[in-house]
């Protein structure tokens, strides 16, 4: 039997690492965040005074980071996130970090990713493929919600712009855009909290396994 792979996929703010983390806990497989790959590329490109609509110039950046020196803890915020988004619309950026993405997903022992293109591009064979989705108004709560208990000042209006923009960017662009896969299963967490997802998403995986073994 081929090793488990689980391809988490999804907007801004879904809940994709909260559930792909547990997943990857419950089943004992090792997890990757490509959200930070991207956030990496865009953050440095920015201390650099690279111009982040350049593809060439962003994309040699790409190819240069080294994965295993990501700092995550300074890469989670907002403005991260917005310079990944700007700079994942580039084919040399997404070009750059493929390799180490199925490498990754290649472990022997599976694994579980989380991002926007695993289900199409990164791992098209994955045992199992679930698209997370949740309302734009659900997410921008959650990210307000965040972001308030860490003692940061925010405005639930701008985050909502923020998520709407972001992902119109994702599922706008021409490389790799934001989209379920053909054979991805929809999990939209709007009414759930993060125990009933993360049941709801392992009843999927157990329920893809039971049909490959009747199979
Ligand atoms: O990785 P992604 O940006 O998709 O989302 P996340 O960082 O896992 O989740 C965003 C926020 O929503 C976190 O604060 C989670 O605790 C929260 N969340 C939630 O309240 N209910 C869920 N069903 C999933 C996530
Ligand atoms: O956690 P959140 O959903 O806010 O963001 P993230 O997963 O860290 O991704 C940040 C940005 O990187 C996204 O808005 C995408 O533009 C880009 N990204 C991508 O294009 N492909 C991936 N596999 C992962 C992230």
């Amino acid at each position: 039997m081929a090793p488990l792979t689980i391809a988490i996929d999804g907007p801004a703010a879904a809940g994709k690492g909260t559930l792909a983390k547990r997943l990857a806990a419950h089943y004992a497989l090792p997890y990757l965040d490509t959200g930070l790959l991207y956030r990496a590329v865009g953050r440095r490109a920015a201390e650099r005074g690279i111009d982040l609509d350049d593809p060439q110039a962003t994309g040699e950046v790409a190819r240069a980071l080294d994965a295993g020196e990501i700092d995550e803890a300074s890469l989670r915020g907002r403005e991260a996130g917005e310079l990944a988004s700007r700079v994942a619309a580039h084919p040399p950026v997404r070009a750059a970090l493929v390799a180490f993405q199925k490498a990754f997903a290649a472990d022997p022992r599976g694994a579980v990713l989380d991002g926007r293109d695993i289900g199409t591009v990164i791992c098209p064979q994955a045992r199992v493929k679930i698209f997370v989705t949740a309302s734009p108004q659900v997410r921008a709560r959650r990210r307000t919600e965040e972001l308030s208990a860490k003692g940061r000042a925010v405005d639930y209006e701008r985050i909502l712009a923020e998520v709407r923009e972001r992902d119109a960017r994702d599922a706008g662009r021409l490389e790799a855009p934001l989209k379920p896969a053909s054979d991805a299963a929809l999990l939209d967490t709007s009414e759930m909290d993060i125990e009933t997802a993360f049941r709801a998403a392992c009843d999927l995986v157990d329920r893809a396994l039971d049909a490959e073994r009747r199979a």
